[in-house]
């Protein structure tokens, strides 16, 4: 089947073909029955996008990401969550405590893939909408707190994307926590030398040394940590321990910020 999809959003077929491929590993360090059944139901050829660092770093960052997230539904049992440029992720069966509302935010041609396996949940509901426009984030329903997920999400775009977005959750949610995945500069000029990207027509962007450029794009926000997927990688390979060994700066990060 040939997929119609933008650049961008071509990037969501690496994590759905990595996620696939670990589930169905007898050693699997994360499963994603939904992104087993997805790749089913398509009927596409996917190997092209499942590397070595591509997929440790992928299994790195939904680990690193679901204990996150589970550390804040903790403190905000109720929280409301919204997984913007979800992609073919689903997040919320890893997280779910019976009470969360979640949303899965994409762009329209994903989304209407996503619908093809994946049917809206009592409080799982798929919903149309851009990090850069601001549609999505009316009629929500009003939650003790707002926790926005954006996993290799916010690496396509360029300084002023990001601040528009940023600016946009801070305008339309009254606090909130943003898990971003960051990139480092040099990341942002060589897409060519991604072992997966590489594959896309999708081009990373601004990055950065510190989460703490963001703020000076949206001074509402605070930083609140920021780790390196090495933190997980390093458990797994002798090539991502002499990674983060030589090169530990050149390795995405997982931001949390708050406001
Ligand atoms: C690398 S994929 C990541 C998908 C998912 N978060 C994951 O980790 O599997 C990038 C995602 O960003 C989405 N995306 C790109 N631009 C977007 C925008 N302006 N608004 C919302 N989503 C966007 C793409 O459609 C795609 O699903």
């Amino acid at each position: 089947m040939e997929l119609q999809i933008g650049d961008i959003q071509e990037t969501a077929l690496i994590t759905l073909a990595i996620r696939a491929s670990e589930t169905a590993r007898s050693n699997a360090r994360i499963k994603d029955y939904l992104a087993k059944e997805i790749i089913d139901t398509l009927g596409v050829e996917f190997s092209q996008y499942d590397h070595f660092m591509s997929h440790e770093g992928v299994v790195a960052r939904t680990i690193m990401y679901k204990n996150q997230l589970q550390e804040l539904i903790d403190q905000y049992p109720d929280a409301l969550c919204v997984n913007l440029g979800c992609g073919f992720d689903d997040k919320f069966v890893q997280v779910d405590n019976g009470q969360i509302m979640w949303y899965d935010v994409d762009l329209p041609d994903i989304l209407s893939i996503r619908r093809k396996v994946c049917k809206d949940r009592e409080r799982c509901v798929m919903k149309e909408g851009s990090a850069l426009e601001s549609d999505w984030t009316k009629g929500l329903p009003q939650r003790s707190t707002n926790i926005i997920v954006m996993e290799g999400v916010l690496e396509y775009f360029t300084k002023e994307q990001v601040e528009t977005c940023l600016n946009i959750l801070c305008d339309s949610f009254e606090h909130g926590y943003l898990l971003a995945e960051l990139h480092h500069p040099i990341l942002g000029r060589n897409t060519k030398h991604h072992d997966s990207v590489k594959y896309t027509n999708a081009e990373f962007h601004w990055g950065t040394k510190s989460g703490r450029e963001y703020l000076e794009l949206e001074p509402r926000m605070s930083l609140i940590s920021e780790r390196s997927y090495n933190e997980e990688m390093k458990k797994y390979s002798f090539r991502a321990k002499l990674f983060a060994f030589f090169l530990p700066f050149l390795n995405n990060r997982l931001a949390v910020y708050k406001w």
